[in-house]
């Protein structure tokens, strides 16, 4: 591949910032889903959990991780609180060990999910929602058709339809969804451990994209996957060796905890690019 060919590759990727940008802001927060806008990305990816009020919130975890959430009383399990009980809780002032660079913002609190489809105004970014829902724990959810029927009404309400798409994964969501709203885009998501084909993915999910966990992209994967019409987008990418790997393969977009380092470094020109990777 030529250099050109790896920049013009290089400045299509569309970028997700995954829980808004936990890299450096506390996840799934108004202020990283901020930053995320800022710095321009293309997708602000989030994850839903639902109270027991039945209000979507953005939240990775249905029960409050210790790590991150702290200063409310009682449960936390998501499920088994209200919003009101939910609000009590600050999951901002912990950093993540795991992020050295994210600062934390105390006082921060989880946010209802129709508090972040109301930055919509601040751009043309698209919302990369996650439904966090396991046939293992129903207790911790409502049904998928619930579940996708609270999702659609939010995003409805607001006429955001074309700037959403929905990922799971747990496909009963995302033929829920298809079942409420059919033009509304959906990914598969598959970790490591699901060496499926592809093609096959899709056609269980229902999904128009396939994200995968990075490890799982090859050249020939990406290939065969646009040969039958899929995209693939694969998480969550820190590493600028890796996200260079992923470009050279094909990927259409790419989730990561920090959407302000990748797009510098998508944007960065030439010479002072590193060299593209050979293909595998
Ligand atoms: O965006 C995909 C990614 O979010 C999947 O991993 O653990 O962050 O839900 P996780």
């Amino acid at each position: 591949m030529t250099t050109t060919a790896f920049v013009l590759m290089a400045a299509s990727i569309v970028v997700h910032g995954h829980r808004g940008a936990r890299g450096v802001l506390p996840e799934n927060t108004i202020p990283a889903f901020e930053h995320a806008i800022d710095a321009g990305a293309n997708y602000l990816e989030l994850d839903l959990a639902v109270t027991r009020d039945n209000v979507l919130v953005v939240s990775h975890d249905a029960v409050l991780p210790e790590s991150i959430c702290t200063g409310g009383a009682g449960t936390r399990v998501i499920r088994e609180m209200t919003l009101a009980q939910l609000k009590q809780w600050d999951c901002g002032s912990r950093a993540n060990p795991a992020f050295p660079r994210q600062k934390t913002v105390p006082g921060t609190r989880v946010p209802t999910f129709d508090e972040v489809l109301a930055l919509a105004d601040r751009g043309s970014f698209g919302f990369n929602i996650e439904t966090k829902i396991s046939a293992k724990r129903p207790e911790l959810t409502p049904s998928p058709d619930e579940f996708a029927r609270l999702i659609y009404d939010a995003v409805h309400k607001r006429g955001l339809e074309n700037r959403v798409l929905v990922q799971s994964f747990d496909f009963r969501t995302l033929h829920a969804m298809k079942r409420i709203a059919p033009a509304i885009r959906l990914n598969a998501l598959i970790g490591r451990e699901d060496t499926r084909d592809w093609a096959v993915v899709a056609q269980e999910s229902g999904a128009g994209c396939i994200a995968p966990e990075y490890v799982l992209v090859t050249p020939e994967r990406v290939r065969k996957a646009h040969a039958i019409g899929l995209t693939v987008v694969p998480w969550t990418v820190n590493d600028a060796a890796e996200w260079d790997r992923l470009i050279a393969a094909g990927v259409d977009g790419i989730i990561t905890d920090d959407p302000a380092a990748l797009l510098a470094h998508l944007h960065s020109a030439p010479p002072s690019r590193a060299a593209p990777p050979q293909r595998p």
